[in-house]
């Protein structure tokens, strides 16, 4: 049988384990799975290597003048999807401090979001996708046939951030994390621009005590009802 492929919207805070479902849910149903944060972070990059933010604050002249050459795409390399910018995978480097840092500058400035937003609904025209973000159900699909919003306690964001530092070789101090989530919840949803809100038709998934196989299922559970009728 030939089922519905849907469009899965998947926002909250940062280090909510939103990306791990995500990929978790792309790869059990065979659908192509964003991190539409990667391409902040990767246009975040692009700043600072164009020397377009300086003490946290933009050139925003600058941007809009170059805002046309910045390159921002995936690609499967051994089947993991990576994030190019300009042609350089910047998978990684867009995981470091530098770039945490002024990301929620960069991703509050509207010309970006305009254009990362158009890029990021073009890839979910067909649907089977599945995207986490900020303003994935309020803004770039507010269509989507599934919406979730995702919490966790705020001490265990910063134990899975510290571990995914440490995973990837990144020094950051337990403080340093923790106070980096802490900006960061307060620029991403007071923002002007496409706040992180919980839409009203969004299905709030607490994962604090959850393993990644059980939020996994519950997820799924909600899906197969949606595809099957
Ligand atoms: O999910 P993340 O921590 O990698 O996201 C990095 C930053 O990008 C985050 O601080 C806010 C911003 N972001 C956004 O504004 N809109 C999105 N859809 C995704 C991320």
């Amino acid at each position: 049988m030939n089922q519905k492929r849907i469009t899965i919207a998947i926002d909250g805070f940062s280090a909510c384990g939103k990306s791990t479902l995500a990929k978790d849910l792309a790869k059990r149903l065979g659908y192509v799975f964003i991190d539409s944060g990667a391409m902040y972070r990767a246009a975040a990059l692009y700043c600072l290597n164009h020397q377009l933010i300086q003490d946290g604050k933009l050139d925003k002249v600058g941007i809009d003048s170059q805002l046309s050459q910045m390159d921002i795409h995936f690609e499967t390399v051994v089947s993991e999807s990576h994030i190019f910018l300009n042609g350089q995978d910047v998978s990684n480097e867009i995981r470091e401090p530098k770039v945490a840092e002024i990301v929620s500058i960069v991703s509050a400035y509207k010309p970006i979001r305009e254009k990362l937003v158009e890029a990021q609904q073009k890839m979910g025209v067909l649907g089977g996708i599945v995207m986490d973000g900020r303003d994935i159900g309020s803004v770039v699909f507010p269509h989507a046939e599934l919406k979730l919003f995702v919490t966790a306690d705020p001490e265990i964001r910063v134990q899975r951030r510290l571990a995914e530092m440490q995973s990837k070789r990144i020094e950051m101090s337990v403080e340093e994390v923790r106070q980096n989530l802490a900006e960061r919840d307060h620029l991403d949803s007071t923002r002007e621009e496409s706040p992180l809100i919980q839409v009203a038709d969004a299905l709030v998934l607490d994962n604090s005590q959850l393993t990644k196989e059980e939020q996994l299922d519950w997820v799924l559970a909600k899906v197969n009802l949606l595809v099957t009728n």
